[in-house]
């Protein structure tokens, strides 16, 4: 049965970060066409294109951010692709990613290339570990995608994480892209696809809190069988001015920024900020 209540309820604009009732990572249908999107070469979704991911390593090295033997932590690494190229460069990586998917991928693929990469499928916001990383690297906005209280929770145990003059990269998008992006509304029926194996109606909708940096893209997805879920993207966007703050009172010190992963300058008109953040203090905060 079609249930207009559950679409009547979720055309609302909802509460900042209120949860939907399902996940784009870890349900197993979805999660393994998201590992095609990681995988495809060409496109930037899920991972950057290939070409990208190569020219941040091969920066990152460059620049020396990242040295071999170094212990680096990959949080919510995907299917290995940063991974398997650091540990190819003698960095010896720990790669954390919720989906089993992506995961089991990764796996195999390190086995066969004989890569040392411990990888563990877990929350990342649970992560335990205390003063093993010589870098932390988060790719790709994830940190966007984390409500104020569990980034803040999240960035004290990544500081825990790091040693003594380590450093956390990672990167945020801005409003520009958002904008530029613009609020999804829209809707069409396929026979299969993405979200669904089989028949099924999407409708994209896209709310904005301007004033909260705040941006929402929701899909609503009805199966054959009538059966509706919701799915949200959260993303809270930053410039350098309110991402200093936060990260500040994480006991980070802000080191250098760029504009994107593979070392474009930054500015302020700029779609994504880069930034390396250095644990100067040598005790947990
Ligand atoms: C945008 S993708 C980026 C993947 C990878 N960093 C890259 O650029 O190739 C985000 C990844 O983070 C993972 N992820 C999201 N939230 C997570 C969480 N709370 N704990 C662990 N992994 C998470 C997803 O499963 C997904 O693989």
């Amino acid at each position: 049965m079609f249930d207009l209540q559950e679409i009547l309820m979720r055309i609302k604009k909802p509460p900042i970060f209120e949860s939907s009732n399902s996940c784009i990572w870890t349900e197993e249908y979805i999660s393994e066409r998201m590992l095609e999107a990681h995988l495809n070469p060409d496109i930037d979704a899920a991972s950057h294109k290939i070409e990208t991911i190569e020219g941040t390593v091969k920066f990152w090295l460059e620049k020396g951010l990242i040295k071999p033997g170094d212990r680096v932590l990959d949080l919510g690494c995907g299917p290995g692709l940063y991974a398997e190229r650091l540990a190819i460069a003698g960095m010896r990586v720990v790669g954390i990613d919720q989906s089993e998917a992506v995961l089991s991928h990764a796996m195999k693929q390190a086995k066969q290339k004989n890569l040392s990469i411990e990888y563990r499928c877990m929350n990342f916001l649970e992560l335990k570990d205390e003063g093993k990383y010589d870098a932390v690297l988060q790719v790709f906005g994830e940190f966007c995608t984390l409500p104020d209280d569990d980034r803040d929770l999240f960035l004290a145990k990544i500081y825990r994480a790091v040693k003594p003059g380590g450093i956390f990269l990672m990167d945020v998008s801005t409003r520009k892209l958002r904008v530029k992006d613009g609020l999804k509304n829209n809707w069409y029926v396929n026979e299969s696809g993405f979200w669904r194996p089989g028949p099924h109606l999407v409708l994209e909708m896209g709310f904005d809190y301007p004033d909260n940096d705040i941006w929402l893209d929701q899909y609503i997805v009805v199966d054959q069988g009538g059966n509706t879920t919701t799915y949200r993207c959260w993303f809270h966007d930053y410039s350098l001015e309110t991402l200093t703050p936060v990260v500040e009172s994480a006991g980070f010190d802000v080191g250098t920024v760029w504009g994107d992963l593979a070392g474009a300058p930054y500015n302020s008109q700029c779609d994504w900020i880069t930034v390396s953040l250095k644990k100067t203090g040598s005790c947990c905060k």
